[in-house]
C-alpha cells in the first residue's frame, strides 16, 4: 500500500454483520492501520470485537469519535450515516458508507472498484458503497458492456437473510430450530416466516408496485455504469439462506454475443469467476461462495426470446463483496490514488 503513514481507521457499526466482516477483511488484507476504533451504539458499551487475533473494546459513537481518524468505514443505518458522516468528514476523515443514505447524491461517488474506480477522485469526503445486489450485478455486466454494449437488464434476486442484518439471520436459525422441534416458528423481524419459505418483499413499498430494494438496484446500476438511460427492472426475493445472494439476470446487448464469448470475457474479467458446466453439475451456489471474495457467474446461455440476449446466474457473498470487502477495496483505491489526507 503506497503510504508511509499507518492510518487510524474507525468502523461504525462494528458489532453488526457488515462491521465485523470489515474488521476481518482489514486484517486479512493487511490494511495499513495503526489503530482500529470499533464504534457502535451505547448498548454495546463494554463489549469487545475480534480484530487481527486480539479483542478491541467497543466505544459508543459520539460526535467527538472521529478526532484523529483518517478513514471511517460506516456499517450502520442510513440515519446514523446521515447524522455522523458529515461530522467525520469535518474531523478530517474520508468516509466510506455502506448505507443507502448518500448513494444517489450527485456529489458522492458510488463505487465498485472493478467497474468505476476513477469515480473515487470526485469525492467531497464521502464515498458510497453500493447495494449488495448492485455490486455483483455491475461486476458481471461491465465486461459485457465494454465488449458489446448493454441495452436492457431484467434481474430477479434470491437474497439471503444476512442482507437484512444480524437480526434476520438469528430469526431464520430460531425458526428452523423451532420447526425441527415441532413448535411454532416466530416472525418478529420480518413480515413473514422466512424458514421453509420464499418471500417476494419485506422492503419498503415504493411507486408502481416496486419496492425500495428494486429501485436501488436499478438506479445504482445506472449510476455505477454511467448509463443513466439503461433499461433495467428488478424483482427482489428473500430466501431462507444465511449468506450469499443469487441473481438471475437477462441481458440484451447492442451487438450479438454468444454464450461462449461471454464465458471467455467474464472468465478473464477482474473479480469474476465463471463456474459453468451444467453437465458436470457446476454452477455457483450461495453456500459455495460464502466467504469468497469474487463474484461467481454460471448458467450462461442464449435468451431465445430475443435477438441479442443472454441469461446468466450471478452469485456473491453479500456480506463480503456485497458490503465489507468492496468498502475496504474502495479504501485501498483511495490510498493508491493519494486521496486520503495523511
Ligand atoms: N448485511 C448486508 O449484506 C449489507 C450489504 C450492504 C449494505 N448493508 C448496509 O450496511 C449497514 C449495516 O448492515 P448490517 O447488516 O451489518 O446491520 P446489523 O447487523 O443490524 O448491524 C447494525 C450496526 O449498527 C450499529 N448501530 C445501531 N444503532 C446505532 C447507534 N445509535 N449508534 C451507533 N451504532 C449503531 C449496531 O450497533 P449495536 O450492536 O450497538 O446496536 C450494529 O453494529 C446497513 O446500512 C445496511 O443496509 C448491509
Amino acid at each position: 500500500m503506497p503510504t508511509s503513514k499507518r492510518l487510524n481507521v474507525a468502523v461504525v457499526g462494528a458489532t453488526g454483520i457488515v462491521g465485523q466482516e470489515m474488521l476481518k477483511v482489514l486484517a486479512q488484507r493487511g490494511f495499513p492501520a495503526e489503530r482500529v476504533l470499533p464504534l457502535a451504539s451505547e448498548r454495546s458499551k463494554g463489549l469487545t470485537v475480534a480484530y487481527n487475533g486480539s479483542r478491541l473494546s467497543i466505544e459508543p459513537l459520539r460526535e467527538d469519535s472521529f478526532k484523529g481518524i483518517d478513514i471511517a468505514l460506516f456499517a450502520a443505518s442510513s440515519d446514523i450515516a446521515l447524522m455522523f458522516a458529515p461530522i467525520a468528514v469535518e474531523a478530517g476523515a474520508i468516509v466510506i458508507d455502506n448505507s443507502s443514505a448518500w448513494r444517489m447524491r450527485p456529489n458522492v461517488p458510488l463505487v465498485v472498484p472493478e467497474v468505476n474506480p476513477d469515480d473515487i477522485a470526485a469525492n467531497e469526503g464521502i464515498i458510497a458503497n453500493p447495494n449488495c445486489c448492485a455490486i455483483p450485478l455491475t461486476v458481471a455486466l461491465n465486461p459485457i458492456h465494454k465488449k458489446v454494449g448493454v441495452e436492457r437488464v431484467l434481474v430477479s434476486t434470491y437474497q439471503s437473510a444476512s442482507g437484512a442484518g444480524k437480526g434476520l439471520v438469528d430469526e431464520l436459525e430460531d425458526q428452523t430450530r423451532a420447526i425441527a422441534a415441532g413448535s411454532e416458528p416466530q416472525a418478529n423481524i420480518y413480515p413473514y416466516q422466512l424458514a421453509y419459505n420464499v418471500v417476494p418483499g419485506g422492503w419498503r413499498p415504493e411507486a408502481d408496485g416496486y419496492n425500495e430494494e428494486e429501485i436501488k438496484i436499478a438506479n445504482e446500476t445506472r449510476k455505477i455504469m454511467h448509463l443513466p438511460d439503461l433499461r433495467i427492472a428488478a424483482t427482489c426475493v428473500r430466501v431462507p439462506v444465511p449468506i450469499g445472494h443469487g441473481e438471475s439476470v437477462f441481458v440484451e446487448t447492442h451487438d450479438p454475443l454468444s454464450p461462449e464469448e461471454a464465458r471467455e470475457i467474464l472468465g478473464s474479467a477482474p473479480g469474476l469467476i465463471v463456474e459453468d458446466d451444467p453437465h458436470a453439475k457446476l454452477y455457483p451456489t450461495p453456500n459455495g461462495v460464502a466467504g469468497k471474495d469474487e463474484v461467481y457467474v454460471g448458467r450462461i446461455r442464449k435468451d431465445p426470446s430475443t435477438a441479442r440476449g443472454l441469461a446468466m446466474w450471478v452469485v456473491s457473498d453479500n456480506v463480503r463483496k456485497g458490503a465489507a470487502l468492496n468498502a475496504v477495496q474502495i479504501a485501498e483505491k483511495a490510498l493508491e490514488k493519494g486521496l486520503v489526507k495523511v
